[in-house]
């Protein structure tokens, strides 16, 4: 079985003090063994990360991760940080395609495709981003939309370096909107990117990877989405930012991943 991965994706969000209130917190709240069979992910803003190390280790289950890296390798590309700065100083994850890139900065299929060669390059685990508009849902045709993400994005790669990468699947219309798809639609989804990668690179890549739902995930709707056979987990944005719902995030994946509580049969 897939392990769950919860992922937080703090964006542009957190003063110093309050990074390191959040953090401790995260960290005091999931201790190593906190979790099991949860990879747990926090994507501070980049200033952070380097604080950040000695406050999740050592004795947390907690994982760094970027937002973002540049689609350089190095040299005279004033203000950006490169896939191979982030490994560096102890970061694990880094998210790439993100809908808010993709939209205010003007990432393409075609650069995210580089900045994921970079990052593998460089011994980071990509967190892909894909979703459509609702303009792109109403048109009908989201499903190949997303899948075209994928292809022109990460199906360079040869099966080994995909099997790194972790794919979310971020609805643009669920994104910050305080309703997320229902469960059964990113389902719908998250199966036919899950066939997709069969059809690239075979079942047991398929079967292997983790795919996330993003998009105005709290606590008190998540179990839905951790019970449904596609979705790995979720890339969290708002409620990442609070410790006690984070929290509550990882604990919800880790009863999905322990599954029902097995009753004891009652002695004759
Ligand atoms: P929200 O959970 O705030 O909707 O953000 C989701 C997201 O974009 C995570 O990357």
């Amino acid at each position: 079985m897939r392990r769950k991965m919860i992922a937080g994706n703090w964006k542009m969000n957190k003063t110093l003090p309050e990074a390191t209130a959040l953090l401790t917190a995260i960290a005091e709240g999931l201790p190593a063994d906190a979790a099991p069979g949860v990879a747990v992910v926090v994507c501070p803003p980049a200033l952070y990360l380097v604080p950040a190390l000695p406050l999740l280790r050592p004795g947390s289950a907690v994982l760094l991760g970027a937002q973002n890296c540049a689609q350089q390798a190095a040299g005279a590309y004033t203000g950006e940080i490169s896939a191979a700065m982030l490994h560096s100083v102890g970061v694990t994850y880094v998210v790439l395609g993100h809908s808010e890139r993709r939209h205010y900065f003007g990432e393409t299929n075609a650069l995210v495709a580089e900045k994921v060669r970079l990052a593998l390059t460089n011994k980071l685990l990509p967190i892909f981003c894909c979703g459509e508009s609702a303009a792109v849902r109403a048109h009908g045709d989201y499903l190949g939309f997303v899948k075209t993400q994928l292809s022109e994005s990460l199906f360079h790669l040869s099966a080994e370096a995909f099997g790194n990468v972790v794919v979310a699947y971020e609805p643009l219309w669920a994104i910050g909107s305080g309703k997320p798809a229902t469960a059964a639609q990113a389902q719908q989804v998250h199966a036919a990117l899950r066939q997709h990668i069969a059809q690239r690179y075979g079942a047991a890549v398929a079967a292997a990877t983790l795919i996330l739902y993003g998009g105005s995930i709290t606590p008190s709707d998540v179990d839905p989405f951790l019970c449904e056979p596609d979705i790995d987990g979720a890339l969290v944005g708002g409620a990442s930012l609070h410790a006690r719902e984070f929290i509550a995030l990882v604990r919800a994946a880790q009863r999905a991943v322990a599954g029902p509580a097995v009753v004891a049969a009652p002695v004759a």
